[in-house]
């Protein structure tokens, strides 16, 4: 959490207000403050991290004494010791009370809790109307995939002064943990033909480039401290060398979610999402007996509100209602793997609001071939479409 700190202080001082903690799909918020992933699998610290990585996230990171407790929880009731950011474990013993013991990283195997930052927590630029956020040693491809694990982000591309004072700074945050290098990828990169390009696409408009050298690699970073070149000047590097990454995306992004299980009801908005998700989503649902599970989703007054789903992967027992109110009034449609009118075809309801019930009564969840999941997608509706 060291780095979240450095991030909230840097934040409200210099970039705007900090808002509502929310996590990207498949993490938990904690406390909070903390998003976490709890990973049961039996590896090193070494591949925990890596796995940590390669989802944008890290090892998780223990502050103060209420963090402490909620892991401890996690790791008590998922059977399975856990890796920390140190060389250290944390037993799943009720009598060790959630103390930690030291190990040599590289001999026993245990399970891991990756962390991610809140995505409201993503350093904004106001002006601009992106947000930045660093994330752990990645390959340039691998970091393509991380960063947009979080709504969609782009390793960070360059267009001026402020923008890169926002990559070197904004990020890491003024006294943030720099890492042995002191550099971080930047989206820039070299082609064959010796032209410089923006992996996301982006106009070549903007190069602060201190030293470039295509023996070094096609890739570039950036300096964080003053060093072989200035702090903010970039420099090549290997695209296929592990090193911090700094992401970005448009502030105002919209992130999927996903509950992980159905014990409260899941409200949105047009105004913070475009989709919704089947519990535990890429993965199979399994929520039968706990469900049903219900989905609020609404529109600006005024309008109505529109559903299809680009996925729809119904098992023969369960179904999905839809109803243009909070009330169980009858709803205006009852789906199943039976009639299902196919992924382009929008369901309207007749108010600014759907309340999705999500009767999931497979008793095959659990089989290794069940594939059960849907997601569906909402906007105010613009044409008039039957249902
Ligand atoms: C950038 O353009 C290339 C070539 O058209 C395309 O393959 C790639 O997917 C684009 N990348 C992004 C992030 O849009
Ligand atoms: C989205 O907006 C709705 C309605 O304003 C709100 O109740 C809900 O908590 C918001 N959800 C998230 C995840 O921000
Ligand atoms: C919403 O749907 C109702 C009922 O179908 C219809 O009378 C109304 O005109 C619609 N409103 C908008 C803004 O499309
Ligand atoms: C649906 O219910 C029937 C009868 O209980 C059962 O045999 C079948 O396995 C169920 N299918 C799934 C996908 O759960
Ligand atoms: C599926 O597996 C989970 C965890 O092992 C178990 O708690 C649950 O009861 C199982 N569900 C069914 C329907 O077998």
């Amino acid at each position: 959490m060291r780095f979240l700190l450095s991030i909230l202080v840097f934040s409200s001082a210099t970039f705007g207000s900090v808002k509502a903690a929310s996590c990207i799909d498949g993490f938990d918020l904690v406390n909070d403050a903390m998003c976490v992933k709890l990973v049961t699998d039996q590896v090193t610290r070494d591949v925990a991290r890596r796995e940590c990585n390669l989802m944008g996230a890290h090892l998780v990171t223990i502050e103060n004494q209420i963090e402490n407790n909620a892991i401890f929880k996690m790791v008590m009731s998922a059977n399975t010791q856990i890796w920390l950011g140190l060389c250290v474990l944390m037993p799943n013993e009720a009598s060790v009370k959630g103390f930690w013991y030291s190990v040599d990283c590289e001999q026993p195997k245990a399970g891991y809790i990756c962390e991610i930052d809140p995505v409201d927590t993503c350093v904004e630029d106001t002006l601009k109307g992106y947000c930045y956020w660093a994330i752990g040693d990645l390959t340039k491809d691998e970091a393509v995939n991380a960063c947009a694990k979080t709504c969609g982000g782009q390793i960070a591309s360059i267009h001026n002064d402020a923008e890169n004072t926002m990559t070197s700074y904004g990020a890491f945050g003024p006294n943030g943990d720099h890492g042995p290098i002191g550099y971080a990828r930047i989206g820039a990169q070299l082609s064959s033909n010796n032209l410089n390009s923006w992996i996301d696409n982006s106009t070549w408009d903007f190069s602060n480039i201190g030293y470039q050298n295509s023996h070094v690699g096609s890739c570039y970073s950036i300096s964080l401290r003053d060093q072989e070149v200035a702090r903010g000047r970039w420099i090549s590097a290997d695209c296929d060398y592990q090193m911090p990454t700094v992401c970005r995306r448009r502030s105002d992004a919209k992130c999927p979610i996903t509950p992980s299980q159905c014990t409260t009801p899941t409200y949105l908005s047009t105004a913070n999402s475009t989709s919704v998700e089947s519990p535990n989503y890429p993965y199979p649902y399994c929520t039968n007996p706990v469900g049903p599970c219900y989905y609020v989703l609404s529109g600006p007054s005024n309008t109505n509100l529109s559903l299809r789903f680009p996925i729809f992967n119904l098992d023969t027992n369960s179904t999905i209602s839809l109803y243009s109110s909070l009330s169980d009034a009858p709803p205006f449609k009852i789906l199943s793997s039976s009639n299902f009118d196919g992924t382009s075809t929008w369901y309207n309801s007749p108010s600014n609001i759907i309340k999705i019930v999500f009767n999931d009564r497979t008793i095959e969840c659990n089989s290794t071939t069940a594939i059960y999941s849907w997601k569906a997608e909402f906007q105010t509706s613009t044409t008039t479409v039957l249902n």
